[in-house]
């Protein structure tokens, strides 16, 4: 099948700021694709253009196949990152006076399972809680049936809980066949939902595939890290590839099971030891020499 969206070059600059420095993607129909970054990595921005928002500063975006119509809005569905709701107006209202704007809108009843709404449906918008909100917000961007959905920071601010409902729900509008985009700074949210990964830094991407392949590309077999003051050696004579981070040395070994060996043998101190598989958290680490939230 076409690609239902394809980025080419895209730029975007503020007066004196350049928030998108030239991206390029491909998004097939039907997967989870994630811009995945820290906080200013541009990704709200790049968003925003690509949903016609705002207008680039450069660059090319083609919505199956073809550049942007007046009928992309119609077959586009957004969840803003900051959205206000009338507070006093139910979940139902709510919903009922946006379907109204629509000439073929989504059924409530399939707004209501898909989002979860079933049991706040007479509540007022201004007494429900911020998971519920969002999932609000997931049905008012369902409304017109679209086939490809824009989420930015969908669980950001939720509690655990929360988010983990607000994952399920994305998952289904996916199994649903919707295409999603969406933005994020949590690595478990990316990995989670996201089939393909494009990972955004200082406007530009520095690494994009799925999360597996990313793993396998840039990290390598085990991660053991101790206290930097638990090291008595000049860290230049340490056995295994490091980097320090926060206090602590993060080494890098093909297997965690040799990686011990070679520190046992050599007397290393162990205590307050940790030892993990790689992570994106590891790959954004070692493609910038910083944490994804710091
Ligand atoms: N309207 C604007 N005017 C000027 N600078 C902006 C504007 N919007 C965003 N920026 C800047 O662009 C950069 C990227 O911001 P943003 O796209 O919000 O990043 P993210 O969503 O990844 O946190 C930041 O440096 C931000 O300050
Ligand atoms: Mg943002």
């Amino acid at each position: 099948m076409p690609p239902i969206l394809e980025v080419k070059n895209l730029i975007k600059t503020f007066k004196t700021v350049t928030a998108v420095n030239g991206i390029s993607f491909t998004i097939p129909p039907g997967i989870c694709f994630g811009l995945l970054g820290p906080n200013g990595a541009g990704k709200t921005t790049a968003l925003e253009v690509i949903e016609g928002i705002t207008s680039p500063s450069g660059g090319e975006i083609l919505f199956n196949g073809a550049p942007q119509t007046e009928a992309f809005r119609e077959e586009v569905g957004i969840q803003f990152q900051h959205t206000t709701l009338l507070d006093f107006l139910t979940v139902r209202n709510t919903l009922e006076t946006f379907r109204a704007l629509y000439r073929d809108p989504e059924s409530m009843e399939h707004l209501v399972e898909t989002c979860n709404l079933a049991e706040i449906l007479d509540h007022m918008n201004n007494k429900i809680s911020g998971g519920q909100s969002q999932r609000l917000m997931l049905a008012l961007a369902l409304l017109n049936k679209p086939r490809l959905i824009f989420l930015d920071e969908p669980s950001t601010g939720l509690d655990p809980q929360a988010r983990r409902n607000l994952w399920e729900i994305v998952r289904a509008i996916k199994e649903d066949g919707k295409t999603i985009i969406l933005t994020t700074h949590s690595m478990d949210e990316a990995e989670y939902l996201c089939d393909e990964i494009a990972i955004m830094d200082h406007g530009t991407i520095i690494a994009q595939g799925s999360p597996p392949e990313l793993i396998r590309r840039y990290c390598r077999g085990g991660i053991i890290s101790l206290p930097r003051a638990n090291i008595t050696i000049p860290l230049s004579q340490l056995p295994l590839p490091y980097k320090e981070v926060n206090g602590r040395v993060e080494m890098t070994t093909e297997t965690i099971d040799q990686g011990l060996k070679i520190l046992m043998s050599k007397g290393f101190d162990l205590s307050d030891i940790s030892v993990h598989s790689p992570d994106l958290e590891d790959v954004f680490l070692n493609l910038t020499g910083r944490k994804l939230r710091e």
